[in-house]
């Protein structure tokens, strides 16, 4: 990090619990490293108290943007003054921009960077079949994220039914050819098995799905980041899968983060 002055942006994470995040760390290394004027810091908010803050964000000149993470990425659409086609769509936003005038731009990034982290540890998603546990903010962007990626099909599973299909009747809209199937616990028959709730995170927390179902041959990836390997890749190891931590989605969309809050070197 460069010296903090006057002229320094503040950049900050939204979120409840906050000791978990890694983004800070990523974007604070991103700047030092394109000589960006910035620092990013935790904002620990509750969710009542969401609005109350964005209010007050917008009117503070200094600040560049933030990340936004549980609790947080459906409540905050409605109260960004624009959101993305993609982070409309998904319902989500995770990366929220304050321009000049105070206005706040939100967009969903992480599915984006959930394919490029499994990309870049060699794993083509194209013409597999895909299982997602969960239906809330990161998995809707993974779900868009893995159909653009051109998956052959996708089975849904999620505590809450009504979310899943929610989420359906979205994907239709843009990928009207892709088989869509609601889940039960049992992953069996998907190349693909992904954890995108919030559970592992804790580590009394149940697991996502029926772990004693997976087979050799099956990849298991996981959006948890901490802790790095969770009982659901553990168990899967144990089984004979192929696993992918959480930590590669975040790697993934750092620049693209980065890029979107615009920490970018003053022009010389
Ligand atoms: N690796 C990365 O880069 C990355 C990026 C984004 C998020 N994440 C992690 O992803 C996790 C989920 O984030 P999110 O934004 O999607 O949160 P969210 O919108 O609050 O959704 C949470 C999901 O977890 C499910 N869930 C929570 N508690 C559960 C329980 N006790 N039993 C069964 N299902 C449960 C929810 O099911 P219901 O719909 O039934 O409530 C929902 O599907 C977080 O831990 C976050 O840190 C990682």
């Amino acid at each position: 990090m460069l010296e903090i002055t006057g002229h320094t942006r503040v950049f900050g994470i939204l979120a409840d619990p906050i000791h978990q995040v890694k983004a800070p760390q990523g974007l604070n290394r991103i700047m030092a490293e394109r000589g960006v004027d910035g620092v990013m810091v935790p904002f620990h908010v509750a969710s009542a108290d969401l609005a109350t803050v964005l209010t007050g964000l917008r009117a503070v000149k200094s600040f560049g943007g933030a990340i936004v993470t549980v609790p947080h990425k459906t409540a905050i659409v409605p109260l960004l003054d624009a959101v993305s086609d993609a982070a409309r769509l998904v319902g989500a936003v995770n990366a929220v921009r304050r321009e000049p005038d105070g206005r706040l731009v939100g967009e969903i990034l992480d599915g984006a960077g959930f394919v490029a982290g499994l990309r870049a540890a060699g794993h083509d998603l194209r013409g597999r079949s895909a299982y997602l546990a969960g239906a809330g903010g990161a998995a809707n962007a993974i779900a868009f994220a893995l159909a653009e990626a051109g998956i052959a099909r996708l089975t849904v599973h999620n505590r809450t039914a009504a979310r899943v299909e929610d989420l359906f009747g979205r994907l239709r809209r843009l990928f009207p050819d892709l088989p869509l199937a609601s889940g039960d616990p049992d992953p069996t028959g998907h190349d693909l098995v992904v954890n995108a709730t919030s559970l592992g995170l804790r580590p009394d927390d149940p697991l996502p799905l029926d772990a004693s179902r997976l087979a050799p041959g099956q990849r298991v990836a996981e959006i948890i980041m901490q802790p790095a390997e969770t009982r659901l890749l553990r168990e899967a190891a144990a089984r004979g899968c192929r696993t992918h931590p959480g930590l590669p989605m975040l790697e993934g969309q750092l620049a693209l983060m980065a890029d979107f809050l615009g920490m970018v070197p003053p022009a010389r």
